[in-house]
């Protein structure tokens, strides 16, 4: 049995969507813990009603951004990671702390990377034109929302879209492709060469 660790900062509703996941599709696997760096995050009322360890790293506790990530990795391992999830976890996390889970430390990013980075990317995609929107999960590396892609989704910017309704339809398509990523990587059915993520058996890695 794997172990995936979830990391948030907030609503987790990307993390809800794993934890479902991979109770309703029986996975060889369980959500071990939630860990928040914010005490009043509210995915991890959801996750103490399922029964989930939670735990709370708090970064203001910290003197720096080394200090926080060290004590975050040293309670993270105390669960076994076989894989890490960053869901809505708003952290820049330094190049030890990714080296150190990399391999198992995936996010989503609400926007189709490499395009906007960062904040703000409902609002950027809107002022940009774009006609095309949505959300990538991705293999975590040292740079900031950079690293090689599992998945994405695309949805339409709709003529007179608001970032709120791009985001709530971005959203929907997060809660597909990120469980369905990190079930992937659990079942060790990803392949990573040169940089680009595959699919051992074929598995599409896009929803249009
Ligand atoms: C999600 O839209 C996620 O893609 C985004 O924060 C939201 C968290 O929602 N993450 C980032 O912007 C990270 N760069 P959730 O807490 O309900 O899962």
């Amino acid at each position: 049995m794997k172990n995936i660790v979830i990391l948030i900062s907030g609503r987790g509703s990307n993390m809800q969507s794993i934890v479902r996941a991979c109770a309703a599709e029986g996975w060889d696997a369980r959500v071990a813990a939630v860990i928040s760096n914010k005490a009043d995050a509210q995915g991890l009322v959801y996750a103490a009603e399922q029964g989930i360890a939670t735990a709370v790293v708090d970064h203001r506790a910290f003197e720096s951004r080394e200090a926080f990530d060290a004590e975050l990795a040293r309670v993270v391992d105390g669960f076994k990671p076989d894989a890490l999830a960053l869901a809505g976890f708003m952290r820049i996390l330094t190049p030890q702390f990714v080296q150190h889970f990399e391999g198992r430390l995936v996010n989503v990013h609400p926007s189709l990377l490499p395009a906007f980075t960062g904040l703000h990317t409902h609002q950027r995609a809107i002022d940009a034109g774009c006609k095309l929107a949505g959300a990538t999960v991705h293999f975590v590396t040292a740079e900031l929302d950079h690293g090689p892609i599992i998945a994405q989704a695309v949805v339409p910017v709709l003529p007179g879209d608001t970032a709120d309704g791009l985001s709530a339809r971005v959203l929907v398509q997060e809660h597909r492709i990120y469980p369905r990523a990190v079930g992937w990587l659990v079942h060790g059915q990803l392949r990573v060469v040169a940089g680009v993520v595959t699919h051992t058996e074929g598995e599409s890695q896009l929803v249009l």
